[in-house]
């Protein structure tokens, strides 16, 4: 395993704690959905015995072109992890024995200053994990209707005050077309509010684009319930996410084997659809990052693990 390559593209996150405990059969069959910069796969496969196979993707064709695994019980492939069945199909696969999906960006997509996911770098507003879907930041910003930015940033930012920040939006793309990155920020001009409080509204307002762009919620429920059916009994599922939305999903997932619906729609389940609960919890807690892993990498800081066991 070349420990130094992955970690300069991206330093994986919770790796013991998501590796060990993902594995139940050695020579089982495994999918990492979130290749990323392979730390999480290629500790997967130190710990794999001869017979095992690991299929991994990502929808990113630098986290494609940048893969550095050569090992003959591995396979990569550039799609997005709704196609999980379909590309298991491809490698005449029917179930297996543990899923991985460390979801968000990685540090090279973050840090690249090209791709418009940070706030950090003046580019043009893109954000598009897969270099080749149709829409990027910038479309959203500018073509959008006030709704749907309501939408993205009440939902995906959380904000408070979203009709405020859709009202800015409005009022600078009548003028002229939001195009950059800083074209974005400068809308807000947040004159008397502290570096921190900055910090995070600039991060939720940049985060909230990003799952749009990306399709994140849908995709992320359209994995779920497909890993549901691809899994083995007593095989495994583990998901690092980043943020109290994805994590919501997941946990009420796991317990139940649907999505819950608005607040007002609370779902009621019946005693017979318990028993159709695909999941049991392996952890009751969920897994955070200890200190150390804190300190080291600051990125993981946010970063919730939670794995779930497929039942019969
Ligand atoms: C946090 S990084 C994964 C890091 C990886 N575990 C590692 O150890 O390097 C997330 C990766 O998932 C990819 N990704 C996010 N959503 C995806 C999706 N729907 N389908 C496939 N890949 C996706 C991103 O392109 C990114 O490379």
């Amino acid at each position: 395993m070349n420990l130094q390559h992955y970690s300069y593209y991206h330093n994986p996150v919770l790796l013991k704690e998501s590796i060990e405990n993902l594995i139940t059969d050695k020579n089982g069959i495994y999918v990492d959905v979130t290749f990323g910069g392979g730390g999480h796969s290629s500790a997967l496969l130190k710990r794999l015995d001869r017979k095992a196979i690991l299929i991994a993707l990502d929808k990113d064709k630098e986290a494609i072109k940048n893969n550095f695994i050569k090992d003959e019980r591995f396979r990569l492939f550039h799609d997005n992890f709704i196609h999980i069945k379909h590309i298991l199909n491809y490698n005449h696969i029917q179930k297996v024995s543990g899923v991985l999906a460390d979801l968000g960006i990685s540090s090279y997509q973050i840090d690249n200053p090209i791709r418009g996911f940070s706030y950090r770098f003046n580019c043009i507003l893109d954000m598009r994990m897969n270099q080749d879907d149709p829409y990027s930041a910038q479309y959203i910003l500018n073509k959008y209707s006030k709704n749907k930015l309501f939408h993205i940033f009440y939902e995906y930012g959380e904000f408070k005050n979203a009709r405020k920040i859709v009202e800015k939006i409005l009022e600078r793309r009548f003028n002229k077309p939001i195009k950059t990155t800083f074209d974005l920020m400068n809308i807000f001009l947040l004159k008397k509010v502290s570096f921190k409080r900055k910090r995070r509204f600039f991060s939720r307002l940049f985060q909230s684009l990003r799952i749009e762009v990306n399709n994140e919620i849908n995709c992320l429920k359209h994995f779920l319930l497909e890993s549901s059916k691809i899994l083995l009994p007593g095989g495994r599922i583990a998901i690092i996410s980043y943020h109290s939305i994805e994590d919501r999903i997941i946990k009420y997932f796991f317990k139940t084997g649907i999505f819950q619906k608005k607040k007002e729609e609370t779902i009621i389940i019946s005693s017979d659809k318990k028993s159709m609960i695909p999941f049991k919890m392996i952890h009751k807690k969920i897994i955070k990052p200890n200190s150390l892993e804190i300190i080291n990498n600051p990125r993981s800081r946010s970063a919730r693990l939670r794995i779930a066991e497929k039942l019969l």
